[in-house]
């Protein structure tokens, strides 16, 4: 199978307002760690869990191979860390063809995905990260190039205008979003396949941090690994975070370098991470949510301005999970703290009480 080739464009630059830079076509960048994480899975039997979605992919993977066409376009949705990149780089492996890698807020104009397009090879794979990003002109302009592999140019304005179809060879989009929500419905419908991925259990986590601490020549003993595992929030990137994390903390505490369990225990501890696995980040959102909100009804951005945070930014990283576990509910009037929520800050909540509306420290 011929080694697939990455090429990246634009994907880090052009953040709005920002002049929308080239994509350095042809460009290869095998050090860029984003892509080329030593952690990654670079074949579809190395990805751990999602049992499901692999095994649909599977099916249709050796279906196009064996039809010698291109794969259908994909679209991959989740919250971040669960493995969207990854699967999309491991398909595109596993076709054996060239991989051109960009994102929604990079593509500022048609003009941007002009190059891509014309150098996709047949069957080749297009990933476009942050897909929901993508400005409307840019999400008409690929309409036709996603449904019959055309571009419509169009030249000069008014009466003079004319619109050049051009053909292009099929080949695949794999879009990735956080939030499929935001997609408009066209935009989804013209994806042939569409996966959700959800949190991992604690299981495929273990298996993930056994494997990876194989791969970082780090001895793990089985409670410390499904102590990490524990701790990730149902996400690989988090248990790999902890993992990396843990393993310094090891080199620097143990002869032996080798993870313990109570070398585990007290890297987490120092970590701050608590025995769900919340982080600083997390009970402050919480704490907030009851200190300056009482316990809500609050919009995210208004929490948001009061943490210093992006409201994005909590609606990726922080509220999925806390959603997961029911600490807060999101209605229209905004984000509210449960119960569960605030026995988790070690509060009473009201109901715990008979009645008393403000929730109080123990
Ligand atoms: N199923 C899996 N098996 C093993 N490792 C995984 C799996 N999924 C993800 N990982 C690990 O977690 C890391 C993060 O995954 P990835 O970059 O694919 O997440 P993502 O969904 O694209 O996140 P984002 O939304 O932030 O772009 C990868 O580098 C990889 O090491
Ligand atoms: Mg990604």
């Amino acid at each position: 199978m011929a080694r697939q080739k990455v090429i990246e464009g634009g994907a880090s630059g052009g953040g709005a307002g920002s002049i929308p830079p080239d994509p350095p076509l042809g460009q290869f960048n095998p050090d860029d760690e984003r892509f080329d994480d030593e952690l990654r899975p670079q074949k579809l039997n190395e990805v751990v869990g999602q049992r499901k979605v692999v095994g649909r992919l599977k099916i249709v993977l050796d279906a196009t191979l064996k039809r010698k066409e291109a794969l259908g376009h994909i679209l991959f949705d989740g919250p971040p860390g669960l493995g969207k990149t990854t699967l999309a780089m491991t398909l595109a492996r596993e076709m054996g063809t060239e991989c051109q890698i960009t994102s929604g807020p990079s593509l500022m104009a048609p003009k941007d995905l002009l190059s891509y397009l014309t150098n996709a090879s047949y069957g080749s794979v297009l990933f476009i990260d942050e897909i929901h990003r993508l400005p409307p002109a840019v999400e008409e302009f690929i309409y036709p190039v996603m449904e019959d592999f055309r571009v419509d140019i169009v030249l000069g304005e008014g009466l003079n205008a004319r619109t050049i179809n051009m053909k292009l060879k099929p080949f695949t989009i794999i879009g990735a979003t956080t939030r499929s929500g935001m997609l408009t419905a066209p935009l989804r419908d013209r994806f042939v396949f569409r996966e959700h991925l959800d949190f991992y259990d604690v299981t495929d986590l273990t298996e993930i941090v056994r494997r990876n601490a194989r791969k970082l020549r780090t001895e793990i003993a089985d409670d410390a690994a499904g102590l990490i595992a524990d701790r990730s929030r149902g996400t690989p990137r988090k248990a790999n975070n902890l993992l990396r994390w843990t393993r310094d903390f090891a080199t620097v505490h143990e002869a032996t370098g080798n993870i313990t369990r109570p070398i585990a225990d007290d890297a987490l501890a120092m970590l701050e991470v608590d025995s769900l696995g919340l982080e600083a980040q997390d009970r402050r959102y919480l704490t907030t949510l009851v200190n300056v909100f009482s316990g809500g009804p609050a919009g995210v951005a208004a929490i948001g301005h009061t943490m210093n945070i992006p409201p994005d930014t909590l609606e990726d990283e922080v509220e999925p999970f806390m959603l997961r576990l029911g600490f807060i509910q999101r209605t229209p009037r905004g984000r509210t703290i449960t119960a569960a929520g605030l026995r988790h800050l070690g509060l009473t909540p009201p109901t715990d009480e008979g009645g008393d509306r403000q929730p109080r420290l123990f």
